[in-house]
């Protein structure tokens, strides 16, 4: 890394909402099978959110985890990070939502985020830089999706894949660790029309005008996006860390497809079994799919202070991002 971060990760939480969509729900709405989702990504279930809950409420549920878990206090951050493509408004952010629903002072700074699933990798070396940089003391982190409200259930293209959770890391100032030992990002604009949600403009796609706020994707263009480009920036990251691949502890990338993620590390070099994942019970839920994973390695004691993790992010942009972190 060009400078020493003096930023680390101290703590996490996360949320799920509480009904499960499986894919035998999902034969009963489309012309699909359990058996053909399973194959072709990994996902058994996923968590959808009810009507009245929104990416606020799930945001400020995994704050709440992430508080009663590590014991710690947040009454003295600084700095709210949301990332999200499924804000509650346009504006205010969900970040402004929540430290007014926290009640926290008029100093702490807010910022969301749209870096899609890369959004998690992308904040916390927003976080980093803030905090390495003498900015920010102590960042609240969180990634956050409903994506079941910008999903279309009539297309079997996209209403396997994704889910609602959220996931929050708490990122404070160690004058004494280095938390961060690497990081590394990148993004092919051009190929925006991969993957997208309609909005105000239907550049991408006219013909899809009357289905505005609708998730649309090229399912193998991103897929072929993701199994080349993340091998490359991943060997861009170790080597920008003075790092190898035996190094990593435990591989983090995003949980969008198990077939994806087993190519990838078999091109990286480490073991699937190295690999923590979060799709096979929530789906791809975008930028939450990593801390969900690690969570879950958290809460079954996988995840070791001291372990080394390799975190990289990739979706809608198309963006990718990693960063190399000691937990
Ligand atoms: N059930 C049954 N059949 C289906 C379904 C379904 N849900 N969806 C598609 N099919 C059919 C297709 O119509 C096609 O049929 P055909 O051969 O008769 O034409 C066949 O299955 C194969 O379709 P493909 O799209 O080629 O299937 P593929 O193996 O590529 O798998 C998938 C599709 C799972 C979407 C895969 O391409 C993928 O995971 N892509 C990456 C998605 C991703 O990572 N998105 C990331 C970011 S998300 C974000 O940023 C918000």
């Amino acid at each position: 890394m060009d400078f020493q971060s003096r930023a680390k990760v101290t703590a996490l939480g996360a949320y799920i909402p509480e009904k499960k969509l499986t894919n035998h729900n999902l034969e009963k709405m489309v012309d699909t099978s359990d058996e053909w989702i399973i194959q072709r990504t990994g996902i058994k279930e996923r968590r959808i959110s009810d009507d009245t809950e929104f990416t606020s409420d799930l945001a400020y549920k995994a704050i709440e985890d992430l508080v009663e878990r590590f014991s710690v206090t947040i009454d003295d951050i600084d700095l709210i990070i949301v990332a999200t493509i499924t804000p509650d408004y346009r504006t205010p952010s969900v970040s402004a939502v929540i430290q007014g629903r926290m009640n926290l002072p008029e100093t702490v700074g807010v910022l969301d985020l749209n870096a899609a699933c890369a959004g998690f990798v992308y904040a916390l070396q927003v976080a980093n830089g803030m905090i390495t940089t003498g900015q920010s003391q102590k960042v609240l982190v969180v990634s956050v999706e409903e994506l079941s409200k910008i999903t279309d259930y009539t297309d079997r293209d996209t209403c396997v894949l994704f889910g609602d959770g959220a996931g929050a890391a708490l990122v404070e100032y160690n004058q004494k660790t280095t938390g961060f030992l690497g990081t590394y990002y990148g993004s092919d604009g051009k190929s925006g029309n991969k993957l997208y949600c309609t909005g105000l403009s239907d550049q991408f796609g006219p013909e899809k005008v009357d289905r505005k706020n609708y998730l649309f994707q090229d399912g193998r263009a991103v897929y072929n996006f993701a199994i080349k480009t993340i091998p490359r920036g991943i060997k861009a990251l170790l080597e920008k860390s003075d790092m190898t691949i035996d190094h990593i502890d435990w591989f983090v990338p995003h949980s969008a497809n198990l077939r994806m993620i087993h190519s990838i590390c078999d091109k990286i070099g480490i073991s699937r079994e190295k690999a923590l994942t979060s799709l096979e019970y929530f789906g791809n839920t975008s930028s939450a799919t990593i801390p969900l994973a690690l969570w879950l390695a958290l809460k079954d004691d996988r995840l070791k202070r001291g372990d080394k993790l390799l975190l990289y992010g990739f979706g809608g942009g198309l963006t990718h991002a990693g960063v190399i972190i000691e937990w």
